[in-house]
């Protein structure tokens, strides 16, 4: 059986909870859906507001909502009000906002991209401030499944030097990272794969050893991600097509309940059992 990490008792004292559900949470890991959270969602753009919906569907609170107009508030007295924070803003203030609430104690959920590079930074401030934070480049459950057979298939292709690989990403025209953090990841997953591959490039198909990316951004698409490995005689295309926000806002929220109470840095793979 597997012991999976139980929520720190005061949060359960905290919601009034008696021992006795403490106990229980330790056979049946996923009873912690079952109490309420108060939640701060930092960024209230399309992603803020589709996760506040999902959110209240599953029984949780929205304790605080942040967006650039009132960005003062991400302070610790406010976030404090919280139980979790679930982070959607702007490449250029995620690692901020991240780290405001690690410092308050509050663990954070994060799903802005293009922030790569400091990521690792909030992963190692999350271990220093004892709290727990997960990051991921698409929290889509349909998406995560699809990463898991991208690595398959970049896998059998080392050995097939003769089919060539490329990405194409779709988002909408407000996006403002490109490539898309999930092309990336895409992309990493086939480099550690296949290696006759160096590096990626965006818009780069001059040279055998770059995988191409193309971002393409169109009016009101929520988002595709498509693999292809063309040869002479075939192609084999893996296409993911997101029909809106929502896959994504569950997946956000699924991940908040996930890491309720528990330290350290988590994955969607771990929220979504997938060894
Ligand atoms: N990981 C995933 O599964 C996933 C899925 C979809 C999107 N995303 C990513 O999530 C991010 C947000 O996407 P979105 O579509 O929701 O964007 P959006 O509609 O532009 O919303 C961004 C929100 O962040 C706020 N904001 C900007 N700077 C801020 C700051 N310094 N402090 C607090 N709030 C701030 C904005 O406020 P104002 O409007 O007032 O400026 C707005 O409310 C993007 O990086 C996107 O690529 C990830």
């Amino acid at each position: 059986m597997k012991i999976h990490p139980m929520p720190v008792y005061k949060n359960y004292m905290r919601r009034n909870l008696f021992p006795p559900f403490y106990v229980a949470h330790f056979f049946i890991p996923s009873l912690h859906i079952l109490y309420k959270m108060k939640i701060a969602l930092i960024g209230y753009g399309k992603m803020g507001k589709t996760i506040e919906q999902v959110a209240i569907k599953r029984g949780h609170e929205i304790v605080l909502k942040i967006s650039s107009a009132n960005k003062q508030y991400t302070d610790a007295a406010h976030l404090k009000l919280a139980d979790a924070a679930i982070e959607f803003t702007r490449p250029e203030s995620a690692r901020e906002n991240v780290l405001k609430c690690l410092e308050a104690g509050i663990n954070v959920v994060c799903g802005t991209t293009g922030w790569n590079e400091t990521v690792e930074d909030a992963c190692q401030f999350a271990i220093n401030h004892n709290a727990a934070f997960l990051h991921a480049s698409n929290f889509s459950v349909g998406v995560n499944i699809f990463f898991e057979v991208n690595k398959l298939l970049a896998s059998l292709m080392n050995s097939q030097p003769e089919y060539s690989v490329a990405i194409e990403e779709t988002h909408h025209t407000q996006k403002k990272d490109a490539p898309s953090g999930t092309a990336i990841t895409l992309a990493d997953q086939i480099l550690s794969n296949i290696s006759r591959l160096k590096s990626w490039g965006l818009n780069n198909a001059d040279n055998s050893e770059i995988l191409p990316i193309t971002a393409h951004r169109i009016e009101n698409v929520p988002g595709t991600h498509k693999i292809s490995y063309t040869s002479a005689i075939d192609t084999i295309d893996i296409i993911h097509t997101a029909h809106n926000r929502d896959g994504f806002a569950l997946g956000a929220v699924l991940a908040a309940e996930y890491i309720a109470g528990k330290k350290g840095i988590f994955t969607m793979k771990d929220v979504l059992g997938i060894k």
